[in-house]
């Protein structure tokens, strides 16, 4: 495309407990990207509080956002776009997000663009590793597990996704569990580095069945019942062999899956060199990215992953995922409402 300077879009993510903004450009360029995770806020509870989220976003959003705007050395005038995430997530941190999106760009008459978080997460892959469509894409995050083809800009084809919990939902529930604290996710793979998978016997849901589908509760319910036949509070060695042996289960059930998607992406597919990408918090897992690669090597595709501090959650890929909307079709109107839910299947008919 003819731009004489590179397309340059902020954009803002408040969809969970991270308050962050970004200012990308189209030459793959990441300009700023800042991120304010409310951890402390929330760990009291053991869990993330909409209601303490959404005033925190509120709170932070305008001084975050001028940060990134230093950062970039870009006045707010100066950029092409203001993308927000519009959903799917807590309702209360994406209406801020939308809304201060949607004034800035009144204000500064830029075109405003509503992203889905899930599309932001599978589109990252092209801004770090400027992987081509189409691509296989294994999306593993706190509210999803889901097996996709990405065709193109707002185009999925749906493999495979989880009957019962979210596998990022299944870290925390773990770590919970353990008294490892909380974000589950990151405690459970630094425990695990001092525990013995082989210790418990756990069990692979769904692991040999035919298709690409995911079911985690049965091994969560198999931790917690290991955990009581202890017969006391797990020990800090216990805590550590538990969470191995569930990193191994979940590792061993994603590559089985993603096993049988590398083939049906095949045969969808078979002149294009099979790629997996791996997206979401749950790919910052280093356990889980090594499982993944040896199971895509083993098949002849390649695999990547977004540095993790871009595979939680981040701006700079809402930001990316603008770029890729507005060189693609038109921008969002003034009126889009946010979505508490949004999936991806709707997102070509939304458009
Ligand atoms: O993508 P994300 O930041 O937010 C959502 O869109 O959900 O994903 C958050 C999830 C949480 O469940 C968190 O525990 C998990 O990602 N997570 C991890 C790791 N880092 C974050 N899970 C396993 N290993 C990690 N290192
Ligand atoms: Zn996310």
């Amino acid at each position: 495309m003819g731009y004489m300077i590179p397309m340059r879009v902020l954009g803002i993510e408040t969809s969970c407990d991270e308050t962050a903004a970004a200012i990308v450009s189209d030459d793959r360029t990441i300009l700023s990207n800042v991120v304010l995770s409310q951890l402390d806020d929330h760990r009291p509870f053991g869990g993330v509080v909409p209601e303490i989220a959404a005033r925190a976003h509120l709170e932070h959003l305008d001084s975050i956002i001028a940060r990134a705007r230093d950062e970039a050395g870009i006045e707010l005038g100066a950029l092409d776009g203001i993308a927000a995430t519009g959903g799917p997530g807590l309702i209360g941190g994406v209406i801020v997000g939308v809304m201060t999106a949607k004034a800035i760009a009144a204000a500064r008459d830029l075109p405003f663009i509503a992203v889905n978080h899930l599309e932001a997460h599978a589109l990252t892959a092209r801004l770090t590793d400027d992987v081509a469509f189409p691509y296989l894409l294994l999306l593993i995050s706190g509210g999803h597990c889901q097996l996709l083809i990405v065709e193109g800009v707002g185009r999925h084809v749906l493999l495979g996704t989880t009957m019962d919990d979210a596998i990022g939902e299944a870290f925390d529930k773990t770590a919970k569990l353990l008294g490892l604290g909380f974000p589950g996710g990151p405690a459970v793979e630094a425990a695990a580095r001092d525990g013995d998978p082989a210790r418990f016997r756990l069990p692979r849901p769904l692991k040999g069945r035919a298709g690409c589908d995911f079911s985690f509760s049965g091994l969560k319910t198999a931790v917690r019942q290991a955990a009581l036949d202890l017969g006391h509070d797990p020990t800090a060695q216990d805590a550590a062999d538990l969470a191995a042996g569930f990193q191994a289960a979940v590792a061993d059930v994603l590559t089985d899956r993603c096993r049988h998607a590398l083939a049906e992406f095949t045969t969808r597919h078979p002149d294009v060199p099979p790629v997996l990408v791996a997206a979401g918090g749950v790919a910052a897992n280093q356990t889980l990215r090594s499982a993944l690669t040896t199971v895509s090597e083993a098949q002849g595709a390649s695999m990547v992953a977004p540095p993790p501090a871009l595979c939680t959650d981040n701006a700079a890929m809402v930001a990316w995922a603008g770029i890729e909307r507005l060189r693609t079709g038109a921008p969002d109107t003034l009126d889009f409402r946010p979505r508490p839910r949004w999936p991806l299947a709707e997102l070509h008919a939304a458009q």
